[in-house]
């Protein structure tokens, strides 16, 4: 995208943040990829759950923030006692204007080592799910619920969620997915506030921040269980669907 474009796309996010900001129901999705097309369209109409925030709930955004602007505070924070054993924090990866989100729990030790969200053996599965819709990991976005490794591969702590969710939050409102996809349990009971079981979370329907989520099983999970192959395959064919505009 040309200098002169890429303003033009931040001024008119800008003024559609601001119209969404004091209130307004729509869903923004400001397309920034070559070839797409800046457009906005109405909410989607899935079932709101009570757990939804609204748009304007989401962690106050600097004037100027960017996904850049939030990878580099996510690498230079110390908000809480995970950043004192990480080698890489690991803020995300993804265009800015990605359709879809994927939300995993906490990186691993290959993400500490690279800095990247899955790209150990559970990342290797999750690029084969993503491409098994015809859809490309480089289009997507890949983020954590916390964006530094708890030692030993343990849950992160409540202090520890806490602390990293507006770098989350942020995410959300500057990408305006279309779709979130939450990797695991724990991705999604907390990203959603509901502690229920897997198989029952992802048959349900719910949103965050206005944007429909489709909880999935965790790619790590699915290769200690193939049983579960059927499940994230049609909760894939779901996303896409989503994706496309069709659900
Ligand atoms: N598991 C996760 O939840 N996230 C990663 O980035 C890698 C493994």
């Amino acid at each position: 995208m040309s200098g002169s474009n890429a303003e033009a796309v931040s001024t008119l996010r800008r003024y559609l943040q601001q119209r969404l900001d004091t209130g307004e129901k729509m869903a923004l999705r400001v397309r920034t990829q070559p070839g797409a097309v800046a457009k906005t369209e109405p909410a989607a109409s899935v079932t709101t759950s009570p757990a939804a925030i609204p748009q304007q709930h989401l962690a106050e955004s600097p004037q100027d923030d960017s996904l850049a602007r939030v990878a580099a505070e996510v690498r230079a924070c110390t908000a809480c006692r995970l950043h004192a054993t990480r080698t890489n924090a690991v803020p995300g990866v993804g265009p800015d204007g990605a359709a879809l989100l994927f939300v995993g729990e906490g990186p691993g030790a290959d993400e500490d080592a690279k800095g990247e969200p899955f790209v150990g053996r559970a990342g290797q599965l999750l690029t084969k799910i993503i491409e098994s819709v015809q859809m490309k990991r480089e289009d997507v976005f890949i983020t954590n619920i916390v964006k530094c490794r708890p030692p030993g591969n343990r849950d992160p702590e409540p202090d520890e969620i806490a602390a990293c969710r507006p770098f989350l939050e942020r995410q959300v409102r500057l990408l305006q997915p279309r779709v979130i996809c939450t990797l695991g349990r724990h991705a999604a009971s907390t990203l959603l506030g509901k502690q229920e079981s897997m198989a029952r979370l992802r048959t349900e329907r719910h949103t965050y921040a206005e944007i429909p989520v489709f909880p999935t099983y965790h790619p790590a999970a699915l290769l200690r269980n193939p049983q579960w192959k059927r499940p994230v395959w049609e909760d894939i064919q779901k996303v896409r669907r989503a994706c496309d505009g069709a659900d």
